[in-house]
């Protein structure tokens, strides 16, 4: 698995634009809304891997919770997966609590399910696999 990004919950996604642009020396390179998920996105590239910053477009969205909850911070951790079936079959098998039934479409062209926190040491983690452009 490739650490494909870091999600990172913010509660001005503009704002942090900015301050992440004086971080990397450069701005994002894109913006999404995923409307499924109630959520805003930006991503910066940083090496082979990126920061999605994630700002909740709705008031229930789990990230809009998330920052209740915990404030802004490090949300998801993000792995690039080649076939996302079967390594959520394989994970289930070792003991992983898989939130998803089926992947479904996240953000910058993904199949995506997350895996929760309890059954990987707190942290909220995320499998990506690309979907194939047409
Ligand atoms: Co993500």
């Amino acid at each position: 698995m490739k650490l494909e990004h870091i999600g990172i919950a913010v509660k001005n996604l503009e704002e942090s634009n900015q301050l992440f642009k004086k971080l990397f020396g450069k701005r994002h390179y894109k913006t999404e809304e995923v409307e499924s998920e109630g959520v805003k996105t930006s991503f910066f590239k940083t090496g082979s891997s990126k920061i999605e910053l994630l700002e909740a477009s709705k008031p229930d969205s789990p990230i809009a919770k998330f920052i209740e909850k915990k404030g802004e911070g490090i949300h998801h951790i993000a792995f690039e997966v080649k076939d996302i079936l079967a390594e959520m079959e394989r994970l289930k098998e070792e003991g992983f609590i898989v939130l998803n039934k089926a992947p479904k479409r996240g953000a910058d062209n993904k199949l995506v399910c997350f895996l929760h926190p309890k059954s990987s040491n707190g942290v909220l983690v995320e499998l990506c696999q690309s979907i194939p452009k047409e």
